[in-house]
């Protein structure tokens, strides 16, 4: 293994210990009513998943010279964010998926009410995160922070692209109606990652915040990609969730309409314009740059 890439594991295994441990400290106790409840929290966002929004945040902070605590807590808010699309993307009436990180989903184990609530819940800490916490000097630009995640996470993110997932089930999606849904499903919440770490630190000149902002979006579509791309790809147990259930359900996914190669050429391509789109950025994006790499040429998780 090559030295730069036992170094970036040594970064990203550092950072997914930071985040870990802001997230133990959000959540709510265990032993505090209604406990079933912050068990199901707890359940749904510990111990598991790779962690690589808050890494992107972290990341991104690096460029502005970000406190990694605010960024903490920033990255935290998208994390709790991700882990209720996630409990909710696994109901019966969504993706009806048993196993998330490699355990029951969340309704398995607790049932469909408190997952429903768990999701409700994971998304309002969130939102009391930016707004209690200090996690950037200028209050004006904590208030836009407060704007992006809300964008990031509704109708015309998240949600939304959520909501044209499901509506496309049994359909053929052209590639330009496929990369509409991945954007926003997907990438929404990856960019916002992307822009909440770089706004916790110094003011970044519009040239640069664009730079940022180009390769946000690159990387988040190439994520979704990436993730149809190991569906059909990975197995069960390295992926610590059902394998090939997309094309089980007719879902739209690139593999509906790419061969396996060609959609990991077209994340590749992606990944390439990401990483272009820093050029101009220097050294000080270096692990954004490996994060790009590490998305897309993952072969597992
Ligand atoms: C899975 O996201 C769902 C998608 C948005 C593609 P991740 O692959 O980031 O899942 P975890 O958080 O690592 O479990
Ligand atoms: C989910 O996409 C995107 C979310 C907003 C949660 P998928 O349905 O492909 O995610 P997995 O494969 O279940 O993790
Ligand atoms: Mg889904
Ligand atoms: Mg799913
Ligand atoms: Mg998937």
């Amino acid at each position: 293994m090559s030295t730069t890439t036992t170094d970036f594991q040594r970064w990203a295994s550092t950072h997914q210990q930071r985040i870990e441990a802001q997230l133990q400290t959000v959540l709510p106790s265990p032993e505090v009513a209604p406990q079933r409840l912050h068990q199901a929290m707890r359940y749904a966002v510990l111990g598991g998943g790779k962690r690589v929004r808050p890494l992107l945040a972290f990341a991104a902070g690096e460029i502005t010279e970000a406190d990694a605590g605010r960024v903490a807590l920033a990255g935290a808010a998208v994390e709790l964010i991700h882990a209720y699309s996630l409990v909710h993307d696994d109901l019966p009436c969504m993706d009806d998926d048993v196993l998330r990180r490699g355990k029951p989903t969340c309704h398995v184990e607790f049932d469909e009410a408190t997952a429903l609530l768990v999701g409700d819940a994971l998304q309002s800490l969130a939102f009391q995160l930016l707004a209690e916490y200090r996690v950037t000097d200028d209050p004006s630009v904590q208030l836009e922070m407060v704007k992006l995640l809300a964008a990031a996470a509704g109708s015309r993110g998240m949600a939304g692209g959520q909501a044209i997932d499901l509506a496309a089930v049994g359909a053929t999606l052209s590639l330009p109606e496929l990369e509409f849904m991945h954007i926003h499903k997907t990438g929404a919440l990856i960019r916002c990652a992307v822009l909440l770490g770089a706004r916790s630190g110094a003011a970044l000149a519009a040239a640069e915040l664009g730079q940022l902002d180009r390769f946000a979006k690159c990387i988040g579509l190439a994520f979704q990609v990436v993730d149809d791309v190991l569906d059909a790809d990975a197995t069960t147990a390295t992926l610590g969730k059902t394998a090939g259930k997309d094309a089980r359900q007719n879902k739209p996914t690139y593999i509906s309409v790419l061969s396996v190669s060609d959609a990991r050429k077209h994340a590749d391509e992606l990944r390439r314009d990401a990483l272009a789109a820093l050029d101009g950025v220097g050294e000080r994006a270096l692990r954004l740059r490996q994060l790009a790499d590490f998305i897309v040429l993952r072969k597992f998780r």
